[in-house]
């Protein structure tokens, strides 16, 4: 026998890791998962029984908190959050650094136990889970180091409720609780069912650390404590899961005042084009859908492939599947472990035996007895096909092809979610041209499933909104520092006894597509002075204006291509026109609200300092390169939002010119809702707008009434974001609306703050991050 014979004939031998030690460690607990709130651990109770997927067997008991221990938890997590935010930087550095290093010092037992509870292979726990966590903890110790210089007019939130799925469950624990916690807020932290038990041992390591009591509180439950914590006393909800529990959440924090980020499901895109380099397009899939069981949010779970290698790429695709090993998770060797639970496993096979009959099924690796399923590859599907559509969350491929780069982008595209997308082409043009035109919040040029704390990770459209990781991650974890007021709605002036008729019939109409059109209800409402004086009418927009302005805004998406330079231009020519006739617009702010004219000019300058401040940032609010550890960049794009609903404060101009500046000059169209009480400076703005080359559609403006117009603005499904400055509070409106296409809101819950423009500009801005490996072997 030659050592080529032995090569090709050897076999892999079993490599189990131990589980004795983590074994212990749960018998020394009494066997019982349950609260650490305030430091100390109880109650623990064995409401629900925790398995080891791989083998059936009973790992621990778990405590089901009810309402009354979740308030516990957030009074202590109250109780402590002003003391921790006191601290400064500098000491909460310390702490997340003493976390991270006792991670790596029981990344042993963390990777054993996160495989036990989980089923996902060891090798995966141990080299990627475990030393993710550790990476997020030591980049944030550097976020809470450095933010009291560089986020000195950000503060932190208070209490975080925050709620994680069972894939990743220390690493989801990392990416909420590091940010958290540097930026001085304390948390309560509700693990998934399934797999809580990492989350305990972090909660030793906590008390390891030295962690003053009650920043980090853990509650175990399912999803009735995770209801309980959403209803709680919370100042903030971080949620990653499914799409449907969280459209859910957003509708129970409507109106609460509630901050709230999502990080939902996916059906992500993995683009192979011709030139592709076929070997490492195919280990990359492996590594894209199969990687945790393929239970992975930004999976690579819809291959589409170009149809001129199709045949040759699923071959060759399906040899290497073949190769895979699937078994139990503890071998070190093995490629594919078990599924979380028997209730997944049932939820893959059924969602399979209805869709597997469009296409043909290909499982060319066997799966062995138990809660495990075979590595999948389902070819000759269409883009609207179940299987293509729907979010499996098992290591489900599902195939299709195009014929061009055109159709590529538009099968991609063609989905309700948008979290990450792969693309691989050895020319670098073609990617680089493909990768901004899909709808994503992440795409990997010739990769996949790559991650790093510098990097924001985070979706768009049904994936959710927010991002994790990177400065941009800290947003959601701060807020203008000071104090927000309630606000007065302005006093709408009444029709006095007797009116004096005007003599020419001044009605303003709305602005919609860069024309002035009539409502479709035909209303129009009288607009008088303080005094009484007949100024004019506005027309009344309804439901079916919203949705002409939204189409018209949507016409206008030539926007976000315009170039940085061009934008400005026009921002500056708005400026100079509006300038032109200050004194006009200072005389009817004046005649509508009953300010001195002096005020009314400040106003006036105001929103024409505004509109250059924009312009200025148009070609300054920078893309970043991020330092992430591999040879390559990762791309932090600032990318449009899209089309942004938003109702205005009552300065006649100025709360109309806030919220236009920073949209459009971040490349968004807006369909902006005029001040109710002083509508007629909007209306007239539209000739400023005629005069300064905004193309049409980029602006739109309805007057009208703000309660009437929030619901269709927040429900639209091609409205991206809304946002709301109104006097009127639309905040539960638009927050309850918006969970129809979990669009983004910014609503000010009847208070009023004025906000630095880099707030105005991540509102207006959708981070995407572009991984752009790079070099020559
Ligand atoms: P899920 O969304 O129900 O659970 C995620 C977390 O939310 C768990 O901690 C759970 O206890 C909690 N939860 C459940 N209902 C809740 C409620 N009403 N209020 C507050 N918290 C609640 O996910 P599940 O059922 O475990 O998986 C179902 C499907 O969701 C999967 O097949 C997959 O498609 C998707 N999923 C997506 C994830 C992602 O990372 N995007 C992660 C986990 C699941």
């Amino acid at each position: 026998m030659t050592v080529k014979d032995i090569f090709e004939t050897m076999d892999y031998g079993a490599a189990p890791e131990s589980a004795g030690e983590a074994l212990a460690w749960l018998k020394a607990r009494g066997g019982i998962a349950g609260n650490y709130v305030d430091g100390t651990w109880g109650p623990l109770r064995a409401d629900i029984d925790v398995m080891n997927p791989a083998t059936g067997e009973r790992l621990a008991g778990l405590t089901k908190s009810t309402p009354d221990e979740v308030a516990t938890a957030v009074a202590a997590a109250r109780k402590a959050q002003p003391k921790w935010a006191k601290l400064g930087g500098h000491k909460r550095a310390k702490f997340l650094y003493a976390i991270a290093r006792l991670v790596q010092k029981h990344a042993r037992l963390l990777s054993v136990m996160e495989t036990l509870d989980n089923g996902k292979p060891i090798r995966e726990a141990r080299d990627v889970d475990i030393p993710l966590v550790a990476r997020h903890f030591y980049y944030h110790a550097g976020i809470a180091q450095l933010m009291d210089d560089e986020m000195r007019d950000r503060e932190a939130l208070g209490v975080c409720g925050q709620i994680i799925p069972w894939n990743f469950p220390l690493l989801m624990l990392a990416w909420k609780i590091a940010p958290a916690i540097a930026a001085g807020n304390t948390v309560v932290l509700k693990p998934a069912e399934f797999t809580s038990l990492t989350a305990m041992v972090f909660a030793d390591i906590c008390t390891e650390a030295g962690l003053p009591k009650g920043v980090v509180n853990i509650i175990t439950g399912d999803g009735d404590t995770g209801a309980a914590l959403v209803a709680s006393n919370v100042d903030k909800i971080a949620f990653t899961g499914s799409t449907g529990v969280g459209r859910a959440i957003r509708a129970a924090t409507a109106g609460t005042g509630k901050s709230l980020t999502l990080e939902l499901g996916g059906k992500s895109p993995y683009i192979v084009f011709e030139d592709a380099d076929m070997d490492s397009a195919i280990e990359g899939l492996v590594d894209a859908i199969f990687f945790n069981q393929g239970q992975v949010c930004c999976a690579g779970s819809r291959l589409l492939v170009q149809e001129g290698i199709a045949e040759e790429f699923h071959r060759r695709l399906i040899e290497r599947m073949a190769k895979l090993r699937i078994g139990n998770p503890l071998d070190k060797c093995i490629d594919v472990g078990a599924i979380v639970d028997p209730v997944q496993l049932e939820r893959i096979k059924t969602l399979m035996a209805t869709g597997g009959a469009e296409g043909t099924v290909h499982q060319p690796c066997p799966a062995p007895e138990g809660c495990y399923y075979p590595p999948t590859l389902v070819t000759g599907l269409h883009g609207s096909s179940m299987l293509m559509q729907e979010e499996i969350f098992g290591p489900v491929l599902v195939s299709t092809t195009f014929r061009t780069p055109a159709e590529a982008v538009q099968v991609a595209n063609d989905t309700r979610y948008g979290l990450a997308a792969s693309v691989w082409s050895e020319n670098i043009n073609l990617a680089l041209d493909i990768a901004p035109k899909l709808v994503a919040g992440v795409v990997w040029i010739n990769g996949a499933n790559m991650f790093d704390a510098a990097a924001g990770f985070g979706g768009v459209r049904e994936s959710g909104f927010g991002r994790e990781g990177g400065w941009e991650g800290m947003m959601a974890y701060t807020k203008p520092a000071g104090k927000a007021v309630a606000i007065k709605p302005a006093t709408k002036h009444l029709k006095p006894d007797t009116v004096a008729v005007l003599d020419l019939d001044r009605t303003s109409k709305l602005y919609i597509g860069g024309k002035q059109s009539r409502p479709d209800s035909g209303y129009s409402e009288a607009v008088f002075s303080p005094k009484g004086k007949l100024l004019g009418h506005a027309s009344l927009a309804s439901r079916k204006d919203v949705r002409n302005a939204v189409e018209a805004a949507h016409a206008a998406k030539g926007w976000g291509k315009a170039t940085a330079h061009l934008r400005a231009q026009i921002l500056y020519y708005i400026g100079e026109n509006l300038s032109a006739r200050s004194d006009e617009f200072a005389a009817r702010i004046a005649a509508l609200t009953g300010t001195p004219n002096g005020k009314a000019q400040a106003e006036v300058e105001a929103a024409i300092s505004t509109l250059f401040t924009y312009a200025a940032w148009c070609d300054k609010y920078d893309s970043a390169a991020k330092p992430v550890p591999m040879r390559g960049v990762a791309l932090a794009m600032k990318d449009p939002v899209g089309v942004i609903g938003a109702f205005c404060d009552d300065r006649p101009l100025g709360g109309l010119i806030d919220v236009i500046a920073p949209a459009i000059a971040m490349g968004n169209r807006v369909v902006a809702v005029a001040s109710e009480a002083y509508p007629l400076a909007a209306t007239d703005f539209y000739q400023v707008l005629d005069t300064s080359d905004v193309p049409a559609g980029v602006v739109n403006i309805l007057t009208g009434n703000h309660a009437e117009l929030a619901k269709p603005m927040a429900g639209h499904l091609d409205v991206d974001a809304v946002w709301s400055f109104s006097s009127a509070d639309l905040s539960a409106t638009i927050e309850g609306e918006s969970a129809g296409n979990l669009k983004r809101t910014w609503v000010n819950n009847g208070q009023s703050r004025s906000y630095p423009a880099r707030d105005w500009l991540a509102q207006s801005t959708e981070i995407k991050t572009i991984w752009v490996p790079y070099g020559e072997g």
